[in-house]
């Protein structure tokens, strides 16, 4: 090859590479003359058949056609790499994609708005644990094992004194156990049951218990603060009614019930014709809870709840089950 094919290559070889209009051209006009058995590596194999005096110029070009093509080549599958990322064929009419974003569920909604009802009364969080022995969730709330009340708690054992907690209630006794009066806590949390699931049980359901001890706490005390609770949950016209009740740790003890939200307290089939839904078990901490943590000097009340309750209230939602089937057509819609 001489200087003259030489420069009829260079201009061949740099209009292909300036043809190559997607990036399977540009690999072939790169195989073609830059590949190791291409076009170019041969052209310098060529040099020493050269006349001597044109082998410089010819070296030299042949390395400048070298150096272009690889430029021309890199630059144009650069812009085509760009083209892409600018969705140049891009489909409009592909279905888009669906992000789900995560969200509370109804029933930590219904804990965090329940919460920041006392807490606007100077109520703070406690928290304790949902494996509990047998002294804090019976004993110390003066429920002995032989106790009636017993039979209805009916609970999943670990052993001879360890047990799934059956209330949030064994709270009241750490806290209290952890510090001096006085008290204001309410503390959410799981319990459990050997109860059969059905559209208003559940084995595990969630409790809110709240503890309020302090010199002279009466009983007017509970009721105003569960009637204030009442009005924040369900509005201003919602009425609240107290019937006695037994609990082994309070005395007297109540059960509250609120103005049916449905009917408004007339009657109907969600407060089952009776006007009044049942939404928490209170009463003044008994004197004997008071001793097993060594309190003096002290009154105070006690209430428990259960969040799935106020859930399917405040959400009609007609079966407890939904709460725990994580079905994304339920829970999308809260
Ligand atoms: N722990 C009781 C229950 O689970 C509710 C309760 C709490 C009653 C606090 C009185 C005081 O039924």
């Amino acid at each position: 090859m001489n200087l003259e094919e030489l420069s009829q290559l260079k201009e061949t070889a740099i209009s292909e590479a300036k043809a190559a209009s997607n990036v399977h051209e540009i690999e072939d006009v790169r195989i073609k003359y830059l590949s190791r058995k291409g076009v170019m590596p041969s052209v310098m194999k060529n040099l020493k058949n050269v006349a001597p005096e044109d082998r410089g110029v010819f070296g030299r070009t042949a390395n400048e056609l070298k150096n272009e093509l690889t430029t021309i080549l890199a630059t144009a599958k650069d812009s085509m790499a760009s083209a892409d990322a600018d969705a140049s064929d891009f489909d409009f009419t592909l279905p888009g994609e669906w992000k789900n974003t995560g969200k509370s569920h109804p029933i930590s909604m219904v804990i965090d708005s329940v919460v920041e009802v006392f807490s606007k009364i100077g109520f703070t969080v406690a928290e304790g644990q949902d494996i509990e022995d047998r002294y804090h969730n019976f004993e110390a709330l003066n429920t002995p094992m032989y106790h009636p009340s017993l039979d209805q708690l009916d609970t999943f054992w670990f052993n001879d004194s360890q047990l799934l907690r059956t209330q949030t209630s064994p709270v009241q006794i750490r806290v209290m156990e952890s510090q001096k009066p006085p008290v204001r806590i309410v503390t959410p949390g799981r319990c459990y049951r050997r109860d059969t699931t059905d559209a208003t049980h559940s084995a595990n359901f969630h409790q809110i218990e709240g503890l309020y001890v302090d010199e002279n706490v009466s009983l007017a005390d509970l009721k105003s603060v569960l009637a204030y609770f009442a009005k924040e949950v369900m509005g201003k016209d919602v009425k609240v009614r107290f019937r006695p009740h037994f609990f082994p740790f309070t005395e007297p003890s109540v059960e509250c019930d609120f103005s049916c939200h449905v009917c408004g307290g007339k009657g109907c089939r969600v407060c089952k014709g009776s006007g009044w839904i049942e939404i928490a078990g209170a009463g003044m901490v008994d004197p004997r809870v008071f001793e097993c943590v060594g309190y003096e000097g002290v009154t105070g009340f006690a209430f428990g709840m259960g969040i799935e309750r106020i859930a399917m209230i405040k959400y009609g939602i007609p079966d407890i089950r939904f709460l725990y089937e994580n079905d994304a057509r339920f829970l999308n819609q809260f």
